[in-house]
């Protein structure tokens, strides 16, 4: 972990905050969801490269981007040089040299923000996205969706349920909630749960963990990253059965506890659709935090 940096060039990765940035950037994004004016420089050029889809994160950032003024830049990967060959490298290189100052990147490859940064190319990185590797933008909405709701993170505990291995959410939501004095504990296929999961926190089975948590963060199961064996095997209503929120485990829950998803949800795996707009659930208000988050995020990496 670095100092606590009052600037960032790049915004990658969970390792780049710690307790204290994460608090100020939650302060920023309550300021602006309650209608902060923002002070970015004009103008401040922005591209959205999305190597993967989404739903989310992609327009998310383009509103915070366009409610911050910047200018956004069209990008599509599929119409671009990229289909050409050209590397990820020199399409960042061309953006800086037309003045792009600051590319939003998803890509499926973990880590693709390393050689980058090492580049050393003139315009600022914001990682929407790598592979099963960081979602720093998700892990700071996520952030303050539950502070917002309980005011701190001290003596909160917090399930992560699912897809555990395949989760970006889940390796950079885990790094900040333990920082942050909250407890974690993990469920779902046990297999799912490999050694670097159990530094921050136990493996409980589901219908034991549901009565304990805070906070009930659910995750998708991604059908696109399991190994061939994992797919076949894969089945949905057996999966909903032993390791979803059904009716009945909501009823087990904790007073004042919530359900959280950074979505899209499988309606009917990682829990009945019926629960994706139950009173408990914060889905769509984590959507809503991450379009302040993310605001506040943009300004951190592009005020000078
Ligand atoms: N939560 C999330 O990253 O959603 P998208 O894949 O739709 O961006």
């Amino acid at each position: 972990m670095q100092q606590t940096p009052t600037k960032l060039d790049h915004f990658v990765s969970a390792d780049q905050v710690d307790p204290s940035l994460a608090m100020r950037l939650i302060a920023r994004a309550a300021a602006f969801k309650a209608g902060a004016t923002p002070t970015l420089p004009q103008p401040t050029y922005v591209a959205n490269l999305f190597f993967e889809n989404s739903t989310r994160t992609h327009t998310s950032f383009e509103m915070a981007e366009r409610k911050l003024g910047m200018t956004v830049l069209p990008f599509e990967p599929k119409t671009s040089s990229v289909t050409k060959g050209e590397t990820l490298s020199d399409t960042l290189r061309t953006l800086a040299a037309i003045g792009t100052q600051v590319a939003v990147i998803r890509h499926p490859q973990d880590d693709y923000y390393t050689p980058l940064i090492a580049e050393d190319i003139p315009l600022h990185l914001v990682n929407a996205g790598d592979g099963a590797g960081q979602h720093p933008s998700q892990m700071m909405l996520d952030l303050m969706t539950i502070y917002e709701e309980f005011g701190h993170f001290d003596g909160l505990t917090v399930g992560i349920v699912g897809d555990l291995t395949h989760s970006r959410v889940a390796h950079s939501d885990m790094q900040l909630l333990t920082a942050l004095g909250a407890t974690v504990v993990f469920s779902g296929p046990q297999t799912w749960y490999t050694p670097e999961f159990e530094a921050y926190g136990a493996y409980v089975p589901l219908d034991d963990l549901i009565p304990q948590v805070d906070v009930l963060m659910l995750l998708r199961v991604q059908l696109e990253r399991l190994s061939p064996a994992e797919l076949t095997e894969f089945d949905a209503a057996s999966y909903h059965d032993r390791f979803g929120l059904t009716a009945a485990r909501y009823a087990q829950m904790k007073p004042g506890a919530i359900i959280m998803h950074p979505a899209p949800a499988n309606r009917d795996v990682e829990l009945a659709g019926s629960l994706v707009t139950a009173p408990r659930s914060r889905i769509f208000t984590q959507m809503t935090n991450g379009v302040f988050m993310r605001m506040a995020m943009l300004e951190l990496v592009c005020t000078p």
